[in-house]
């Protein structure tokens, strides 16, 4: 099986790249219309949209899963998903491992619609999540990530997506010192964790939910396990610091992607607690070059490809090649989220 079997979508914003189109988009249209008799019934409705995509998947698992890896994201654009429970048979009919929110050392704050599925971050509409792959500043991370469009906004509110081995590419040919010493010395995360969640920050997750602790004792019996030093603060906050995490990884077919965390902490990790400026350093302490970054933001900003969402849409991601964002938006969009274990 191959492409050709996949009735495939054109945007106009698409980008075009040597390996193909970026992200590859699969029109699942022709789902929709099958066998909808007999008299409206939720739970009849909600086993035949899983049976069809079960239908649909499941001989496509194996090409799909190498489009992705190729392709770096798919938008599955017309399948026929109304609710969280459609969304999680769609996750399920692709048989990948589950990354539990609960287990992850994310610094959002998150809320489980089903044991796979939650919601994206509960940060404020206006508050931009600017591109990160996902949990890069964390040991643990997801290798692919689904988004489902529950509902879009009334305005804006697109999920930004950039291909990080296009902007290493771009950054070692315009930023060669910057990214030498990124390559070399690795990065440190420091961040500011609240003694209970704050959904009003986008890195608002406590230290209690983040490691999974009742007690001060637990959080700094995982924090010790996973090579992070802290300092605990006046007001019951948590000052953590990683270990050195790599700011660029190799990937199994030799293709070199800027994997970390840095434009969304460098731009982005700004509340009551946390100072963006303060928040990531090189490996060994030492600043970062304040102008590189700015640069290096900007270029990620000109190669992201804004996905534009229609109620129904998923999008498959695979969180080593791509990262993803969040633009502010108006109105109440739901986008959902669920992530698959490496
Ligand atoms: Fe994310």
């Amino acid at each position: 099986m191959n492409t050709h079997d996949l009735d495939l979508l054109e945007l106009e914003t698409q980008q075009h790249l040597d390996e193909g189109v970026f992200p590859l988009i699969v029109n699942c249209e022709h789902l929709v219309a099958a066998d909808d008799e007999g008299e409206p019934d939720a739970a009849a409705d909600a086993a035949r949209v899983a049976a069809r995509v079960a239908k649909w998947v499941e001989p496509r698992r194996a090409e799909l899963d190498r489009l992705l890896s190729r392709h770096g994201a798919v938008l599955f654009r017309g399948f026929p998903l109304v609710t969280v429970e459609d969304f999680d048979a769609f996750i399920l009919a692709f048989d990948y491992p589950n990354f539990r929110y609960r287990d992850s050392l994310s610094n959002a704050v998150r809320v489980n619609r089903t044991e796979r599925v939650f919601t994206a971050n509960e940060a404020p509409p206006d508050v931009e999540i600017y591109m990160h792959h996902e949990m890069a500043q964390t040991p643990v991370y997801p290798s692919r990530l689904f988004f489902f469009c529950e509902l879009p906004a009334d305005e804006a509110g697109a999920t930004p997506v950039c291909r990080s081995d296009l902007l290493w590419q771009r950054i070692k040919d315009e930023l060669p010192e910057f990214a030498a010493a990124a390559e070399a010395r690795g990065l440190l995360y420091t961040n500011v964790m609240p003694d209970s969640d704050d959904a009003g920050s986008g890195q608002g997750r406590s230290w209690r939910s983040t490691f999974f602790a009742d007690t001060r004792e637990e959080a700094e019996a995982r924090m010790t396990t996973l090579g992070y030093s802290w300092e605990w603060m006046p007001d019951g906050s948590l000052r953590a610091t990683t270990p050195t995490l790599p700011a660029v990884r190799t990937l199994d077919d030799g293709r070199q992607v800027f994997f970390n965390q840095l434009i969304a902490g460098f731009r982005g990790w700004k509340d009551a607690r946390n100072d963006p400026s303060k928040a990531i350093t090189f490996g060994d302490a030492a600043p970062l070059d304040r102008d590189a970054v700015h640069r290096l933001c900007d270029i990620a900003d000109e190669l992201a490809f804004d996905i534009p969402w229609r109620q129904g849409d998923v999008v498959l991601v695979d969180n080593y090649l791509v990262m993803h964002g969040r633009r502010p938006y108006r109105g109440k969009r739901k986008v959902l989220a669920s992530l698959v274990a490496a």
